[in-house]
């Protein structure tokens, strides 16, 4: 056997929390021969709460489950962390501003940044699933100064699967079919979903479908908009899917992406295809020895390139607004 690595989850209370911490333990993120420590961190006002997922969590006899750690301490739960899932944040409630939500927000990834730095494993990676996500990492990051930067990321893989999903619908296939499917940009109703380098069945899924209509005006919006959709039908947020996101995420980024296909994290901006340095914006890219590499040398047509712009703008936006904040 492995020895134990520490894994933090943030918000561990909360919906995406009682999806997503059961299938860690059991083994479905890092596998199943690598045994893990849970660190799981809460408001104190959801401490009780916690503690009842913890029991079921002692209660599933999971074999690789060494610890479960209960705190509302962020030092303490990222301490000597080897992965930390920053869920927990501050949802908009009604009436408030952006500027708001990213302030609001900014008072726990300022704090959650800082801790990461002087208490976290050298090796830690990073990813954050509580929205805004994308901008919510940039603020971590910027206040992470011993954590190298690149160990940032976000999540889009939620809006990668869903985008999956919808292809192989509309071409009568499996999920296991669909390959190279692209998210850009900001985990917001502004992200680009590409099929334009995607591949069903080893073909071009563009060239497949060949319908611009179905793409402008429902493929893109049915992937922009599914979270909306979800809420509108179930009364509640999509944290079921939300989780398995965050294991894929972690999982691929850990222990590699297939051969001949790749996924989508949102990462810091090296400049790559023009989407300027500064940001926290989601690429195609492919993992390999617990690294991400951007996948380079796609070529972006007239369409997406103009999709592309409006949803880094939006990033940029982000970022200057936290910035005149002094979040970054
Ligand atoms: P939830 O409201 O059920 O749970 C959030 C939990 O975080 C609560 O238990 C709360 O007490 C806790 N929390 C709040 N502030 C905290 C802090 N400073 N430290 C530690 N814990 C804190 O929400 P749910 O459904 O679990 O969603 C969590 C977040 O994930 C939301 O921001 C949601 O918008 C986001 N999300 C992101 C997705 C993505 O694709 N990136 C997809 C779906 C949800």
């Amino acid at each position: 056997m492995k020895d134990p690595v520490r894994v933090a989850v943030t918000g561990a209370a909360g919906q995406i929390g009682y999806s997503l911490l059961f299938r860690i333990a059991s083994g479905q993120m890092l596998g199943e021969d690598q045994p893990v420590a849970l660190q799981l961190l809460e408001i104190t006002p959801a401490l009780d709460a916690l503690k009842g997922v913890a029991m079921e969590l002692e209660d599933c006899a999971f074999p690789l489950l060494t610890e479960i750690v209960q705190t509302d301490d962020p030092e303490v739960a990222f301490g000597d962390v080897n992965y930390a899932l920053l869920v927990g944040s501050r949802p908009r409630s009604k009436g408030m501003e952006r500027k708001d939500l990213l302030e609001a927000n900014g008072a726990i990834f300022t704090v959650q940044g800082r801790a990461l730095s002087s208490s976290a494993a050298s090796d830690v990676k990073v990813l954050v699933v509580g929205n805004p996500a994308n901008t919510n990492a940039l603020i971590a990051m910027s206040n992470a100064p011993d954590v190298p930067n690149d160990r940032f990321t976000a999540m889009t893989r939620l809006d990668h699967n869903r985008a999956k999903a919808q292809l192989a619908q509309k071409t009568g296939t499996s999920v296991n079919d669909v390959t190279k499917m692209t998210i850009w940009g900001n985990h917001s109703a502004t992200q680009y979903p590409d099929i334009f380098h995607a591949e069903v069945g080893g073909r071009s899924a563009a060239e497949l479908v060949n319908d611009q209509g179905w793409l402008e005006s429902e493929f893109i919006p049915t992937v922009q908009q599914r979270g909306a959709a979800i809420i509108e039908a179930r009364g509640l947020s999509s944290a079921a899917s939300a989780a398995n996101a965050a294991i894929d995420h972690m999982r691929d980024w850990a222990l590699g992406t297939p051969d001949g296909d790749w996924v989508s994290m949102a990462i810091p901006s090296d400049g790559s295809y023009g989407v300027p340095e500064g940001i926290i914006s989601s690429f195609p890219v492919t993992c390999s020895g617990g690294e991400y590499s951007i996948v380079q040398g796609l070529e972006i047509d007239e369409f997406s390139q103009g999709r592309i712009d409006a949803t880094v703008a939006e990033l940029q936006e982000e970022r200057d607004t936290v910035a005149e904040l002094g979040l970054v």
